[in-house]
């Protein structure tokens, strides 16, 4: 029991002693996990690659659940040579602009989504992360296999309530911004939508449905939406409504809002308008007060 190999036996030890029914097991892997932590000590990062992988990949990733947004990583190293998926993994972005036909064929099956660069990650992690992956890859059925997501049919109250938690008016149980403030949709009035994050209308489409968008949602790994839903992660009811009311905006409208183009150009043009006479006001009043001061000065010196 004691020769668990390093990465994960501190996991699986306290796991075992939680099912521990008799007390003389108890201490036994107490002592295992002290020895544990003892002999391996150079490998004491790795021990909390699981919860590093839970909060950080797993909005995007499974390990033999099936693609969300991301690829299983089921096997991954079977496709791709280790120093690839370390380089990729320390800088996505970069490997996949580097333009090999790998990174091209990943890029292209997540529809030109980028996975976003992990946080805090090192060489060292970025190596702990795929031993992990290995190790899952090897069990029937990993624990990162997927997040149970409701396949309840979407009913008419969930798109609403979805709706209203767009908007707003239905405030988000963990307190989070409504998302209007950042986003827009089809049919928000012109200008009325926060313009920081993308359109949502064909968001559906756009994070490849139900499953792959409810997780993305549960954890969103981006640079803006990250930090502010880690303190106030959506309840699975709240992300149910919100992918029934997103489903029902793909289908009825392109995300195109050419209406809402239109509008935001008129009112940019008639800005622009208002502008130049309120300058040009200012500027011949300027000139103006310049001018007299000139006339002033001169026939003040002329009067000398
Ligand atoms: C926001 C979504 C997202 C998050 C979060 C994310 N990934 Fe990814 N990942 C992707 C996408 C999308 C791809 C496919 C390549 C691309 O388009 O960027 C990918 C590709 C990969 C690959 C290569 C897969 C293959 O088939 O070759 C690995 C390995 C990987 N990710 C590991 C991770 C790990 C580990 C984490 C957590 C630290 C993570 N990813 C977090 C979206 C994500
Ligand atoms: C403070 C601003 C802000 C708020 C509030 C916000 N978002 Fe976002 N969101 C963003 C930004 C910016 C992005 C672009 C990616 C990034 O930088 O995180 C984004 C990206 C997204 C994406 C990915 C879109 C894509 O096409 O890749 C989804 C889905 C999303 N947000 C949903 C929501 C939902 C649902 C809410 C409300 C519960 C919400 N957001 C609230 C700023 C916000």
């Amino acid at each position: 029991m004691c020769d668990n190999p390093p990465n994960g036996p501190v996991l699986k030890t306290l796991a075992f002693a939680s099912k521990a029914s008799t007390h003389w097991q108890v201490p036994l892997a107490m002592l295992c996990l002290s020895a544990g932590l003892l002999f391996f000590s150079p490998q004491a990062i790795g021990q909390d690659t699981p919860v590093y992988f839970k909060l950080n990949c797993t909005n995007c990733h499974t390990i033999g659940g099936g693609r969300l947004t991301g690829p299983d990583l089921k096997d991954v190293s079977k496709r791709q040579e280790r120093e690839w998926l370390i380089n990729f993994l320390m800088n996505p972005k970069s490997v996949l602009d580097s333009g090999d036909s790998y990174g091209k064929k990943i890029l292209e099956e997540s529809r030109g989504i980028y996975m976003p660069t992990p946080p805090q990650i090192s060489k060292d992690r970025a190596e702990n992360l795929l031993d992990l992956i290995e190790d899952e890859s090897l069990l029937e059925e990993s624990q990162f296999k997927g997040l149970k997501i409701s396949t309840a049919p979407f009913t008419d109250d969930d798109r609403a309530k979805g709706r209203n938690i767009f908007l707003g008016p239905h405030r988000l149980e963990a307190g989070g911004s409504a998302c209007i403030s950042c986003h827009s949709m089809y049919d928000t009035p012109s200008l009325g939508g926060g313009r920081l994050g993308p359109d949502l209308t064909n968001v559906y489409e756009r994070l490849k449905g139900r499953k792959a968008l409810s997780a993305w949602l549960g954890a969103p790994g981006t640079e803006t939406m990250q930090p502010i839903f880690a303190n106030h992660p959506l309840k699975s009811e709240e992300v149910h409504a919100l992918v029934a009311y997103f489903e029902s905006t793909t289908a009825e409208r392109p995300a195109d809002s050419s209406a809402g183009r239109v509008a935001f150009l008129l009112s940019g043009l008639v800005g622009a308008v208002i502008g130049v006479f309120f300058l040009d006001t200012l500027w011949k009043r300027r000139f103006h007060s310049v001018r007299r001061t000139l006339v002033e000065a001169n026939t003040s010196r002329g009067k000398l």
